[in-house]
């Protein structure tokens, strides 16, 4: 009961008629056992995007009751880890590069998905910032730092949710396996802050037996490792000797008791009695049921994120009231033109479910009279075809195991396979007493057609091709997903048919630490220059034809996903070259932005009105076309900011150190100065700042009050809606501390773990509120401060504390539109 039975199950007691129970991913709807297309929400990033606290209430609860639907105990959501690394491949997955913005969300979400009496399951804890080299790297994140920022989210949602679950991740923290930290596991988290439930490790997170159990993981997944098969029972028996011979680190003390377990499974128990699984429920059966109304939370939520950048021709929304403003003809144009890319890749990827597309839903806005020229002018599509039948050898290929993780010394076995692919995990584990297995494939094929192909190279963990002995790729130098959880690299192989092609796939896991195999070689014909021109071509025409261009770029679940990160923060492929060739074929061009992190903007001022839709989820072209018509306006304001190069923000401000690492280790050294921070305190104009986002109608606010006492405060700001339609604005509030002149701040930097150091960061956000409004109506935006609000976390006494002095208290629309400044003193 304290591992995995399969990927996704663990085992109850038939003695005590406890029955199995499941855990899914999360966290834009629910996988189930059987990964059924359900209810996908937009990513993370475009939900807190929406700044809106009500609509991820309304959100967990549709997912959670999905989540009852199929049987679902624990839905492994959400992803709090912030936005430090703009190219993480994981941005999408997670809230904000804000703390407080990542906490409000991530609570309300929590509440509503175990209103329904499923359990969330927080993730990932802690300091998993990253991709590259996840499974090894440690974070090197500073007390003070953990404190203010990466802790929060995890705080808030104990002491605030209750949260049932949380997942350790897979990265060291300060050189030690969060997954073995008992410091984070349980000084922290269950003795100072009160959590109740029970721990999981994030899949194969595990590198020994004792230690973790010990720091306070409750159960292991998936199957397969370290507690499995009567692994714990030894331990439990044998003591010390056997924990030694088992961990790869020994603990000379170290001994599991039964005690110890009891402690393990009573946190279980509790969680399984609170999901009602002790009362003799039997029913497994998963079922789906589509509900109309998901359908239509899918599609306001996904205009609630969406963000207008700007719209400095007024050419938005494209239908007023009264017509098109003459347009009779829209070019759709770019790769997201037919069917903006819905979600990012890896475990959080989910099926797409029957949707209408994008030429489909603006069809039902505009008339007859409109013509819709859509082309998609390049493919953003990364994935291959299998290797052709007819080129593989009757002989198959050969199979070569290493016990271990890389390829040394004589194989353990050798195999045969029919051919590719090979998939080698549980019971078809072929060397039995090794946990980590290496593996080189040989096969030989024999090509039909001449000419230059691209040959991907695909595994569940680091990958490299060899062609008649070249490398072809290596996907630890460049990776890309080619389906949930298989990273491939590419390389293009000049083939000559009847001539055969000696391949070689070599297949390690000095980085991973999954028992799985699985590997794959497949073959695409490349796609001849001309015809690429000919496409962009046939798009920058259509735009010089029509009376308005909309350009919808982006990435996709190829380009964003788990286990990596992104190579660069460009749009990838020419899609850059592209814009601009709308945008000088016709002035009226919006651009939209699909994707599920900040990308580089270079043509901005260009375009006549930018919108970003993130990943908006299944019903994502419905919603772009309500909010490029004008029937939703784009609610959305940035969770993070949109720098103008990776060097303007803290990860690349010392590359490899700050990002991806060096020596196994990266190192956080900006401290608190997170995203617009960092900026702030270094004096660098990011292209859009974190808050920032325009609206189809205007406000006026009127001057704030502060009322209550230091620290209960409460902010209060009327705000009008000046124009003639309906909208929402999001009043947010800054904090500031007089003590910081702004040659200070580099100290923070320096020495972010400074004592008892009371430097703050330029400004810090502390509250916000979301309010929506009719033509010509006044509401009461209220924020509440309280003494977490001005605290910085005192490494002198490790508690929090408030530093005397003049605080500042900004009204804002964004970090960088500061509405109205207000003054509290502090003795
Ligand atoms: C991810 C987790 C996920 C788990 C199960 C891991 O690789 O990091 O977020 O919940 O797989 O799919």
């Amino acid at each position: 009961m304290l591992h995995g039975r399969g990927i996704w199950e663990v085992a109850g007691c038939e003695r005590l008629a406890i029955p199995e129970w499941t855990l899914s991913d999360g966290p834009v709807g629910v996988r189930g056992r059987k990964m059924a297309k359900g209810l996908m929400m937009p990513a993370p990033i475009a939900m807190a995007a929406s700044w809106d606290v009500a609509l991820l209430a309304t959100s967990g609860e549709a997912i959670g009751q999905e989540a009852r639907d199929r049987k679902v105990q624990v839905l492994l959501a959400p992803t709090v880890n912030l936005h430090r690394v703009p190219t993480s491949g994981r941005t999408f997955e997670c809230y904000s590069e804000d703390p407080h913005l990542s906490a409000r969300m991530a609570v309300a979400f929590i509440q509503a998905v175990q209103a329904q009496g499923v359990g969330a399951c927080i993730k990932h804890f802690v300091a998993n910032e990253q991709e590259t080299d996840r499974f090894i790297i440690s974070s090197e994140v500073a007390e003070r730092t953990l404190r203010e920022l990466y802790f929060v989210p995890f705080e808030a949602a104990v002491k605030e949710a209750d949260v049932k679950a949380v997942m350790g991740s897979y990265n060291l923290v300060c050189g030690t396996q969060a997954c073995a930290n008992h410091w984070l596991l349980t000084d922290v988290l269950r003795d100072e802050w009160g959590f109740s439930g029970f721990v999981v490790t994030d899949w194969s997170a595990l590198h020994s037996a004792v230690e973790p159990m010990l720091a306070g993981i409750d159960l292991e997944m998936p199957t397969g490792g370290y507690w499995a098969d009567g692994k714990l029972a030894e331990l439990v028996k044998n003591g010390d000797t056997t924990a030694a011979a088992l961990d790869e680190t020994a603990l000379d003390e170290a001994v599991i008791t039964e005690a110890v377990i009891d402690e393990r499974l009573g946190n279980i128990l509790r969680f399984l009695d609170w999901a009602g699984r002790l009362q003799g429920e039997t029913n497994h059966e998963e079922t789906l049921v589509e509900r109309p109304h998901h359908t239509d939370l899918a599609r306001k939520a996904a205009t609630a994120g969406t963000v207008l950048v700007h719209n400095r021709k007024g050419l938005l929304p494209l239908l007023p009231e009264k017509g098109l403003k003459g347009t009779q003809s829209i070019a759709l144009l770019g790769p997201g033109s037919q069917r903006p890319c819905p979600g990012g890749g890896g475990s959080a990827e989910l099926g797409l479910r029957d949707s209408p597309d994008l030429p489909t839903a603006l069809r039902e806005h505009l008339g007859k009279g409109v013509t819709i020229n859509q082309l998609p002018c390049l493919s953003l599509d990364r994935s291959a075809p299998e290797l052709p039948q007819q080129w593989l050898s009757p002989e198959g290929a050969t199979l070569e195991f290493y016990a271990g993780r890389s390829i040394s010394g004589e194989p353990a076995l050798i195999q045969t396979n029919a051919g590719v692919p090979v998939m080698l995990f549980g019971g078809n584990w072929p060397v039995e007493d090794s946990y980590y297995l290496s593996m080189r494939q040989r096969l030989s094929i024999t090509p039909d057609v001449s000419g230059p192909w691209r040959l991907c190279g695909a595994g569940m963990s680091d990958v490299r091709l060899f062609a008649d002995g070249q490398l072809v790729s290596d996907n630890r130098s460049d990776a890309f997903s080619l389906g949930p959880g298989l990273y491939a690299a590419e390389g293009i192989v000049n083939l000559t048919a009847g001539q055969p092609c000696e391949l070689v796939l070599e297949h390690t896991s000095e980085r991973q630490h999954l028992r799985f195999i699985v590997s794959d070689i497949r073959a695409d014909p490349v796609l001849d220059s001309a015809e690429s021109e000919a496409d962009m071509q046939a798009g920058v025409k259509a735009a010089a034809d029509a009376d308005v261009a909309v350009v919808v770029v982006g990435s996709t679940a190829h380009w964003e996903t788990e286990n990596f990160d992104r190579s660069t923060l460009e749009l990838p492929l020419h899609q850059d070259e592209l814009v601009r060739r709308v945008i000088a074929a016709n002035p009226n061009t919006v651009v939209v932005v699909n994707s599920g992190a900040p990308m580089l903007l270079p043509w901005l001022d260009e375009a006549a009105a930018v919108l970003v839709n993130w990943y908006p989820g299944q019903e994502g072209a419905a919603a772009l076309a309500d909010v490029l018509v004008g029937a939703a306006e784009p609610a959305g304001r940035m969770p993070v900011t949109w720098p103008y190069c990776f060097e303007d923000t803290p990860a690349g401000a010392n590359t490899p150190s700050t990002h991806p690492g060096i020596d196994g280790k990266v190192f956080y050294s900006e401290g608190v100065l997170i995203g617009h921070r960092w900026l702030d305190a270094n004096k660098i104009d990011p292209a859009v700042p974190f808050g920032h986002g325009g609206s189809y109608t205007s406000f006026e606010w009127d001057e704030p009050e502060l009322a209550g006492e230091f620290p209960e405060l409460i902010v209060r700001v009327n705000v009008r809606n000046t124009g003639t339609r309906s909208g929402s604005e999001v009043v947010q509030c800054y904090l500031s501390h007089s003590y910081l002149s702004h040659s200070d701040l580099s100290q923070i930097a320096e020495s972010p773990n400074s004592g008892d150091s009371p430097l703050h960061p330029p400004q810090w956000l502390a509250g916000f509120t979301k309010l929506q409004l009719s033509p010509g109506e006044t509401t009461t935006a209220e924020i509440p401060l309280n003494f977490r609000s001005f605290a910085y976390w005192n490494t002198n006494n490790h508690d929090w504390s408030i530093a005397p002095g003049t605080y500042q208290i900004h009204l804002a629309r964004s970090s960088r539109d500061v509405a109205f400044i207000l003054e509290t003193q502090v003795t």
